[in-house]
């Protein structure tokens, strides 16, 4: 049986929702920029902080400026106690499932929930980006049966997080490698969860419940949830599988119409600007550890889906090896996706509630035809 067609106008593809200064995307170009500013120089030039002060108030911070963002941020990143035990209480089970009420408990212990001021808001967009990282790297040390890691205030964001999940401090191009990947994912404009996170905030609603509706949406396998998917499907393959069997495994994918993770996008036509980073950063790494059979595998799968249909890879493909390279467990991949993207959730948010207006669409009414006739209970 094939899959019912979506509705006609299911999607909102092309449809411009809202005015915003914090991303711009050139789908046909082949461009992304932060508040003006290329990806490509970002990727080479900044760190994270500076990416965050940058989505938070649309220009990059002078010295000081940035002095005091990484100021804040290291001292929000402790949890309170009350959290990691929460942490340790949280059953087994999907890291996603555990962030969407992680995120959402952060609320309790944030001395600004209940003050709608800016001020009180910036502060708890600053706060939430510290602690994302904090509870994702806490879950990831529980759920492996390991106490966490305090943080280091004396080291960055990127760095810390690996610190802190993995227990070791990070080698420079570990942490480097590490501080891209982050600034690479930090926004991507009217995304899936970044629209969740608007529509909830739009409301009037609290940051935190905006950012736990961002998490909920990004756990979809065709939003955050792709870059865990190509790592399955590479280990799948098999990390001594030869080039004709990686070849056979997409080329039977695509036969039966099964999706192929880390391919394709809404926006691009050209190849993701991100993908050509992690695709740099999956083969120095996989080279300095000598391990670099996920990235061949990963350019054998490109070039068959290039020849074959013609499709590109997007920012998960590379991901997924740079992130295992890196130390982090395939089932923290999406929530890693999560601790770089909350800043722009939390841009966007503070963006809505500059100029708000409630978001409220309408649909095109394909139901059973109006009038119907009521018929009581008894008599159907
Ligand atoms: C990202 C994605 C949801 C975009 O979807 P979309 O804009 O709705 O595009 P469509 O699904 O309509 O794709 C258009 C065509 O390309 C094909 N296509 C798109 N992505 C594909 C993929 N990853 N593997 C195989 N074929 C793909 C579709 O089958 C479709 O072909 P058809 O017209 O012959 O039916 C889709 O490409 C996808 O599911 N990718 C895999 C998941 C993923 O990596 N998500 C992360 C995105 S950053």
């Amino acid at each position: 049986m094939t899959a019912p067609a979506p509705p006609a106008r299911a999607g909102l593809e092309g449809v411009v929702a809202t005015s915003s200064g914090i991303c711009y995307l050139d789908g046909e170009r082949g461009v992304l920029a932060y508040a003006g500013h290329d990806i490509h120089d970002l990727a080479e030039h900044a760190t994270f902080e500076e990416v965050c002060h940058l989505l938070w108030h649309k220009r990059l911070p002078t010295r000081t400026e940035l002095g005091d963002l990484q100021s804040q941020l290291a001292g929000a990143r402790a949890l309170d106690e009350p959290l990691l035990r929460l942490v340790r209480l949280l059953p087994p089970g999907d890291a996603m499932d555990a962030l969407r009420t992680l995120a959402s408990a952060l609320a309790h212990y944030d001395p600004d929930a209940g003050d709608a001021s800016p001020q009180a808001r910036y502060r708890t967009a600053v706060r939430l980006t510290a602690q994302l990282g904090s509870v994702v790297a806490a879950w990831g040390r529980v759920a492996a049966g390991r106490r966490p890691v305090d943080p280091d205030p004396t080291l960055g964001h990127a760095a810390n997080f690996l610190l802190m999940l993995t227990g070791e401090r990070p080698t420079a191009v570990a942490a480097r490698a590490f501080d891209i990947a982050l600034i690479l994912h930090a926004d991507h404009e009217l995304n899936a969860s970044t629209f969740a996170a608007r529509v909830t905030a739009a409301t009037l609603s609290d940051i935190h419940s905006a950012v736990a509706a961002g998490v909920g949406a990004l756990k979809g396998p065709l939003h955050g949830g792709a870059n865990a998917a190509v790592m399955k499907m590479l280990q799948e393959i098999g990390e001594d599988a030869d080039d004709q069997r990686v070849e056979r495994v997409i080329r039977d994918m695509l036969a039966r119409k099964v999706k192929v993770p880390g391919f394709g996008h809404r926006v691009y036509r050209t190849e993701d600007p991100r993908a050509t980073h992690l695709r740099r950063m999956s083969r120095e790494l996989g080279e300095r550890a000598g391990r670099t059979r996920w990235y061949e595998m990963s350019r054998r799968i490109e070039a068959v889906m290039r020849e074959e249909r013609q499709i590109n890879a997007n920012v998960d493909f590379y991901s997924a090896s740079t992130y295992t390279l890196l130390g982090i467990p395939v089932e923290l991949f999406t929530p890693v996706f999560a601790v770089s993207r909350v800043a722009g959730w939390t841009a966007h948010v503070l963006e809505q509630y500059a100029n708000n207006r409630l978001i409220r669409p309408r649909a095109e009414y394909d139901g059973p035809r109006y009038p119907q006739t009521f018929v009581p209970l008894a008599g159907r």
